[in-house]
């Protein structure tokens, strides 16, 4: 590791309390000089250090950027992080590490996509410093028709995790969009790297786009896109992975579904279905495939896996 990227873990782990140049340089086993030389860099990349004489060195506790040394202080378990400034989609990067061989838990963020991607080969906007873009790859030992197990189980984390900090309430279109405010401020595409041996060791890629804000968004579409707001970046990266990866461990008991149900805000409504073919119906409930039960309107009832859903009357969708 770096000197650079081993101040930076010191400062994390003290955000909001001064640690002396002197005293960094004696846990580095490095010159004062290389310390200052680190937090200037850091300083470059948007850090809110502050620097007193005789005070030493803070990292201010509200400052706000994406690092690998951030995140990793922060998970509960041992995983790989990668933090990039820009990448064309984090699923595609998080694909080639699964081929290579990347661990369960491994983490790839970007700060910005310039070809993220979305679900149906819809492309999804991820502009500079405006949302979190993630990757993680899972390798939960389900079988590929369960996987849709694994989409529901990242939109209840992530709306879970983004209700904790920022006490707002967050609902789930089904199957994977998350709604704050009555907009969508999270898109989830899950992906498969599949084993050619038809076990069970593939990998699944879930990748979720968060926006933070939408001010960097063309006025048409900043209308209709919602945003969270701002919250600690590092903070809502390690809390998603910890709990992805608990939840990613007990999928088979299911009891989670049940409050995936209670956040799935279609429930109960009429919905209109586009897939292969259109209709009206009322979702009626999540069975235990993470699949949504629709009643048409001459009482029969179907099961969609993968057709767009939204609510009838335009109440959110
Ligand atoms: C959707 O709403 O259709 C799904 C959007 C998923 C976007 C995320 S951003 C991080 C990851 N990388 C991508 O290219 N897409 C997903």
């Amino acid at each position: 590791m770096s000197v650079k990227s081993n101040v930076l873990t010191i400062l994390e782990e003290n955000k909001g309390v001064s640690v002396s140049g002197e005293e960094i340089a004696i846990m580095l086993g490095v010159s004062r000089t290389a310390v200052w030389k680190a937090v200037k860099s850091l300083l470059l990349d948007g850090h809110d250090i502050v620097g007193a004489t005789n005070k030493g060195y803070v990292l201010r506790k509200n400052s706000n950027v994406l690092s690998e040394e951030g995140i990793k202080r922060l998970l509960e378990t041992d995983s790989d992080v990668f933090v990039y400034d820009t990448l064309v989609s984090t699923n595609d990067t998080a694909k080639i590490k699964a081929i290579e061989g990347a661990k369960n838990g491994t983490v790839i963020v970007a700060k910005e996509q310039t070809g993220g991607k979305g679900r149906r080969g819809r492309s999804f906007f991820s502009p500079n410093d405006s949302g979190i873009y993630m990757s993680v790859i899972l390798t939960p030992n389900i079988a590929p028709e369960d996987c849709t197990l694994i989409t529901t189980a990242s939109a209840l984390v992530t709306a879970n995790v983004i209700e904790q900090l920022t006490k707002k309430p967050a609902l789930i279109k089904w199957v994977n969009d998350v709604y704050v405010d009555g907009k969508k401020c999270v898109g989830i595409l899950t992906e498969g790297v599949f084993d050619l041996d038809g076990g069970n060791n593939h990998k699944i890629i879930v990748g979720i786009g968060i926006n933070l804000t939408t001010q960097n968004f063309p006025v048409d579409f900043a209308c209709r896109a919602g945003n969270i707001g701002d919250v600690s970046k590092n903070v809502l990266v390690a809390k998603i992975v910890n709990e992805l990866l608990k939840i990613s461990r007990s999928l088979k008991d299911l009891k989670y579904l049940e409050e995936y149900r209670k956040k799935c805000f279609l429930l109960g409504k009429e919905v209109v279905v586009s897939g292969k073919e259109q209709f009206v119906a009322v979702a009626r409930d999540v069975d235990e495939k993470g699949r949504l039960v629709v009643e048409l309107t001459d009482g029969s009832v179907k099961i969609l896996n993968n057709e767009e859903v939204s609510a009838k009357l335009n109440e959110h969708a």
